[in-house]
């Protein structure tokens, strides 16, 4: 329907908003793409310009993706009876993945975005709250024990579909599908972290603003 088309035009381009290029630029002259690991996203912004900066990518960037899946909600309208919620959680999951599409490809930014790990957050936030805060559960604590935010969100991102299977016993496969598609995007879009990691040459922050590399 035209609310389809609309709403996923919308997800792609509040996913699009460039949050850590237009903050660098229109604060600090800076494009955060030309620094640190070169990511236009929250951590980038924080490694680079520090937690004032980065704070807020971070939250807006969260808002992007929420807001952009529970756009699911003006499709929902048309959709009555037992299969609703079923469609909706789809409509949900499909619109918060074109977010996070619009983050890594954003058209505002010379489709040169970030990795879409605090969008996916605002996704799971909109789908499933409790799994959304055991994902930041797990974030929090990887971090504060090795200081690798690309390894806390590659390990929030697995407790997603794990905490759905076997905590919540979630049966929609939709979710499940997605949960797992979630988990191969944030290993693809971290393979140079993860190739970093592996040698020890990734760099390491820690969440009371010090570099620590
Ligand atoms: O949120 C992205 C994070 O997991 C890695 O960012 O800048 O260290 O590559 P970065």
């Amino acid at each position: 329907s035209i609310y389809s088309i609309g709403a996923i035009i919308l997800a792609y381009i509040f996913g699009s908003i460039p949050t850590a290029v237009w903050i660098g630029q229109a604060f600090y002259g800076v494009d955060v793409r030309e620094y640190g690991s070169g990511n236009a996203g929250a951590t980038n912004t924080f490694r680079v310009l520090g937690k004032k900066a980065g704070i807020p990518v971070m939250l807006i960037d969260i808002l992007k993706g929420w807001t952009a899946t529970n756009l699911a909600y003006f499709i929902g309208l048309s959709i009555t009876g037992p299969e609703h919620s079923v469609q909706y959680v789809n409509y949900q999951l499909a619109l918060g993945i074109v977010a996070v599409m619009g983050h890594l490809f954003p058209i505002f930014a010379g489709f040169r975005g970030g990795k879409g790990i605090a969008t996916l957050l605002g996704m799971v936030l909109a789908v499933h709250p409790q799994a959304a805060l055991l994902c930041v559960l797990v974030f929090v604590t990887v971090l504060l024990i090795t200081n690798y935010v690309s390894l806390s969100s590659i390990l929030a991102g697995f407790t997603f579909p794990v905490s759905l299977i076997f905590i919540f016993h979630v049966s929609v496969k939709a979710i499940l599908i997605y949960g797992m598609c979630i988990c191969v995007l944030i290993l693809v879009t971290h393979q140079k972290n993860i190739e970093r990691l592996l040698k020890g040459k990734e760099s390491k922050v820690n969440l009371f603003g010090k570099k620590k590399d």
